[in-house]
């Protein structure tokens, strides 16, 4: 199916004509090319890739290098979508210059259309800076892994009426200070659709409700592949996990009793051919 690409100015549109925006993760080639060819809006290289795809147990440790080594393999499985990059922790906590730095690299070298940065007031300057250096920005509030030991663990966010009014005011903050789109993530829903109202950029919501302008998951968990998580949030689309499994079990079985490869999976040489192999062998 042919798609028109879509853009940074195609999310502001819908937010206004209330069309939704469906959005997932991606970390490598083929699954970047499944989702765009379904028709996903946007695909976030997400940071996500470190417990994902590397196994470690948080975001924490992920890397700039790690980062673009994903996202150039997404770049490539991707024509419609919308391309966001994660910036990973620390690669937008220390000066201006490296921010900038870093997230240009997203764009350069992994080809991403935009990139994506977590927290609020903390980070305004930063997230102003690369705007200002013509990077399009999306915004993550409310729980926001990088800050996993400050929270204590994967809480929900904004349940009491102060930390909900800082999120609220992180998020208004963010919008001046120019980014595109905001995830609002692991909320009360109540919260995210006020800020939903109030932001005149689209939410794309995680854990926080159906009021958001959109909603994003991580691919593997909503396909049923992360066997030991599921969260309230997740709903499972399939159960390619349990697919996996016993089509590799399958595999082994038939491996192991040499019903694979059978006929119908083996080449053969025309008959002169085997001809003369048995002749070169004598
Ligand atoms: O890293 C990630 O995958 C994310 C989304 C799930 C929002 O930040």
């Amino acid at each position: 199916m042919d798609r028109k690409r879509v853009t940074v100015p195609q999310l502001m549109e819908w937010k206004k004509s209330q069309r939704k925006i469906s959005a997932l993760t991606a970390y490598d080639y083929t699954f970047a090319r499944l989702l765009d060819e379904s028709g996903i809006d946007v695909i976030l290289v997400g940071d996500s890739a470190g417990m994902v795809a590397m196994g470690y147990e948080n975001t924490l440790p992920v890397t700039m290098d790690e980062m673009m080594f994903h996202t150039r393999g997404v770049r490539r499985g991707v024509q419609s979508a919308l391309l966001v990059g994660d910036m990973p922790f620390m690669s937008y906590h220390v000066s201006e210059a490296d921010t900038i730095q870093n997230a240009g690299r997203f764009i350069q070298e992994g080809g991403a259309e935009a990139v994506k940065m977590e927290g609020g007031s903390r980070i305004l300057d930063k997230v102003h800076a690369v705007v200002q250096a013509g990077i399009s920005v999306m915004g993550h509030v409310g729980l926001t892994p990088q800050s996993v030991h400050q929270f204590g663990g994967y809480r929900v966010q904004g349940k009491n009426y102060l930390d909900a009014r800082q999120i609220k005011k992180d998020a208004l903050d963010l919008q001046k200070a120019g980014i595109f789109a905001l995830v609002l993530e692991g909320m009360p829903m109540e919260l995210a659709a006020e800020i939903t109202d109030e932001l005149e950029i689209p939410t794309i919501g995680i854990g926080a409700g159906s009021q958001c302008d959109g909603q994003i998951l991580v691919t593997q968990d909503m396909l049923g592949m992360n066997l030991d998580f599921a969260p309230k949030f997740v709903k499972k689309y399939s159960e390619v996990g349990e697919a996996i499994r016993s089509a590799v079990q399958n595999y082994t079985d038939e491996v192991r009793s040499g019903a694979f490869p059978d006929e119908a999976h083996s080449y053969h040489l025309k008959k002169e051919k085997l001809r003369s192999i048995g002749n070169n062998s004598r």
